[in-house]
């Protein structure tokens, strides 16, 4: 089934409640429809969007393109003597992936519960919270290449996953759609409770229900809902800087926060910067930057998506003039005709 109509309002398809439209909306509500339709669009002469939960976009003006809704659902579970294989269609909400592993006995995905948005959005920035990435329990990822008109499926390493990143980001931007992937989770489940907030926890007698209850609670406490105050999670990546200019931050604010990464390099919290630069509460027309976690930008109500992105342009160039530290958005930023830089 699909809608076509001009002037198809957004705002209920992006999380920041962006008050836009797109020329026209279809919705794939199966794996083949959403290969048609996103394929006929691409051959088309408009710009196409294939949007997930619609939690990572800024949309700053009316979209003049056609906007596929991915709306695919399905689970197939199946199993080896180590392993549970689960493949997922596209448009499953990734939270509620994450409970229905916890209910039928299959952990491993507690630490990203809460996560918005679909699981077919998952493998593009490589979703990851609370000590464990999507690449930890991804398997494969199969896509239509709209450029060949072919249906491929690319294994774990072929997928080029890093922090916030993978080959659907880079290489095959602006020309694929996800239709499912395949998540891998171990039978000899191990918790992971490394990062700050799950570190009470004991690793002998931990559940999986209660690390999902404990990353609940902490999200639930910082991060708004977007039901109720429109935001994308993050609206920055946490950027990676070397050892030395490390060390050199280090001696003007010895309280900074940064985590030690596997290439000596060292990934800032943005939220610590941006706090530390005073810019908590601090808006621009409609837009904020929230006040209980400092990396999220808030939509107060009627914010435009200009009002996002010139805010998001000043806590950039105050953390820059504070700290010499560049922060890179973590959201795609939507024109008229496609894809802008903030
Ligand atoms: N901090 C502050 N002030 C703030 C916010 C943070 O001082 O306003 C400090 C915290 O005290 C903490 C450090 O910064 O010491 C890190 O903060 P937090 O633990 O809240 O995590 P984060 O680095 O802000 C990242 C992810 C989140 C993910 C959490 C938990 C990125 C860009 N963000 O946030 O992901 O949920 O870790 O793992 O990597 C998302 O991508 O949308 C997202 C929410």
């Amino acid at each position: 089934m699909s809608a076509d109509k001009l002037s198809y309002p957004l705002k209920m398809h992006n999380t920041l409640g962006l008050a836009q439209t797109c020329h026209t909306l279809h919705e794939a509500h199966c794996c083949e429809e959403l290969i048609s339709l996103s394929q006929s669009a691409y051959d088309g002469d408009k710009p196409m969007l294939v949007l997930g939960g619609g939690s990572n976009l800024v949309f700053t003006e009316d979209y003049d393109g056609v906007v596929i809704k991915v709306l695919s659902k399905g689970i197939a579970v199946s199993e080896d003597e180590d392993h549970f294989y689960l493949t997922v269609q596209a448009g499953e909400s990734w939270h509620g992936l994450v409970e229905y592993c916890l209910a039928r006995n299959m952990p491993g995905l507690e630490n990203l519960a809460l996560i918005p948005g679909t699981v077919g959005a998952a493998p593009i920035q490589n979703i990851g919270a609370y000590g464990v990435e999507f690449c930890q329990v991804c398997d494969w990822v199969e896509y239509q290449d709209l450029s060949t008109a072919t249906l491929i499926r690319l294994d774990n390493t072929a997928c080029e996953f890093g922090y916030r990143e993978s080959i659907f980001k880079q290489q095959l931007k602006n020309r694929i759609v996800i239709t499912q992937v395949q998540i891998k989770l171990a039978k000899h489940w191990q918790p992971l409770l490394s990062y700050g907030p799950l570190q009470h926890l004991e690793a002998e007698t931990v559940t999986p229900q209660a690390i999902f209850d404990c990353v609940c609670q902490v999200r639930q406490e910082k991060l708004p809902d977007p039901q109720v105050i429109g935001n994308v999670g993050s609206f920055f990546k946490n950027p990676l800087i070397s050892a030395q200019q490390y060390l050199n931050l280090m001696k003007q604010h010895s309280d900074i926060v940064g985590y030690a990464q596997d290439d000596s390099r060292i990934k800032l919290a943005a939220g610590w910067l941006i706090d530390q630069a005073g810019l908590k509460g601090t808006s621009v027309g409609g837009a904020a930057v929230h006040k209980a976690q400092a990396l999220v930008l808030i939509n107060q109500g009627n914010a435009t998506g200009e009002n996002i992105c010139d805010l998001a342009k000043k806590v950039m160039a105050e953390v820059e003039a504070k700290f010499g530290v560049k922060l890179e958005p973590e959201p795609r930023v939507m024109g008229r005709q496609g894809e802008i830089n903030l």
